[in-house]
């Protein structure tokens, strides 16, 4: 796997990208962890880049649609990066003006979607980039919800993260994507941390079945969660439906895990094989 991040006093804040494919559990488990980092104490920022956006579902924020607005991104200056933040918008700027607060105190931003033409969302991922890239890393927990499937998470949106989770199902299809998302682990830029999670688990063989199939052991089984099935139907979080449900536990785990592998420095160490 590509270079260790410098373990400076910054790289206690975590800096997480959730992938996989479409309807693996990316924003489920992702807007759950947000919301379980934050009751440890300091401040999450929750990403979405998700045009048809789950993370407000599994963060309990009252909103769905809620991206950034088109004018925030304009045509950069000759020579330079194509799109650039509107002048005078800087990332702190983003956070306080376009970020909804929601229960547990997570920050929510949204940027998959500048109202319009589907090529605004290249708009967006210069925005997103921008706002990762410049954002104070020792104020904020980040933790992004990525595009399903395998090209825009491997195509630089998650370039920031020095933690990325590989959220599968135990379905052919979605093994097939996390065996892609897995070959991250040789990307220049590749993540220190690259990490397989489980979801959907209906018993412990379905982990052994990914494991198997993959070659790379689980950090963490989520179990199919019939709460969450029933919140699912009504638009709540799981943690609001069952705080204390396997759902909950399974994702509260995965926080010990990633908290421990910052907080001992070893960041570099958690390596998919
Ligand atoms: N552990 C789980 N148990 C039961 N249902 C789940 C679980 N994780 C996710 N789901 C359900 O699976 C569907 C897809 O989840 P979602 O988080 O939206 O996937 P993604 O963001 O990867 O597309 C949703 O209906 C969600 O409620
Ligand atoms: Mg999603």
């Amino acid at each position: 796997m590509s270079e260790t991040v410098g373990m400076a006093e910054s790289a206690s804040m975590i800096r997480m990208a959730f992938v996989g494919k479409g309807g693996a559990g990316k924003s489920t488990i992702a807007g759950t962890f947000a919301r379980l980092l934050a009751r440890r104490g300091r401040p999450v920022l929750a990403l979405d880049s998700d045009p048809m956006p789950g993370l407000p579902y599994s963060l309990g924020v009252e909103v769905d649609d809620h991206p950034i607005p088109d004018d925030v991104v304009v045509a950069g200056p000759e020579g330079g990066p194509r799109w650039v933040l509107r002048p005078g918008l800087d990332a702190s700027a983003m956070v306080d003006r376009y970020a909804v607060v929601g229960p547990d105190g997570v920050c929510y931003l949204q940027f998959g979607n500048l109202w319009g033409h589907v090529a605004r969302l290249q708009q967006a991922q210069h925005a997103w980039s921008q706002v990762v890239a410049e954002l104070d890393r020792d104020r904020w927990h980040l933790v992004g919800d990525l595009p399903g499937g395998t090209r825009q998470a491997m195509f630089g949106w998650a370039r920031y993260a020095d933690t990325v989770c590989v959220v599968v199902e135990p379905t052919v299809k979605s093994m097939h994507t996390a065996r892609r998302l897995l070959t991250l682990a040789q990307a220049k830029w590749g993540p220190s941390n690259l990490m397989l999670v489980v979801n959907k688990a209906r018993g412990g063989s379905d982990a052994t079945v990914v494991s198997e199939r993959l070659g790379v052991q689980p950090v963490a089984v989520v179990p199919c969660d019939a709460d969450a099935v029933r919140a699912d139907r009504r638009g709540a979080a799981p943690l609001d439906a069952a705080p204390d449900g396997s759902l909950a536990r399974a994702v509260d785990a995965l926080v010990d895990r990633v908290v421990s592998l910052y907080s001992l420095g070893s960041l570099g160490e958690e390596v998919a094989q």
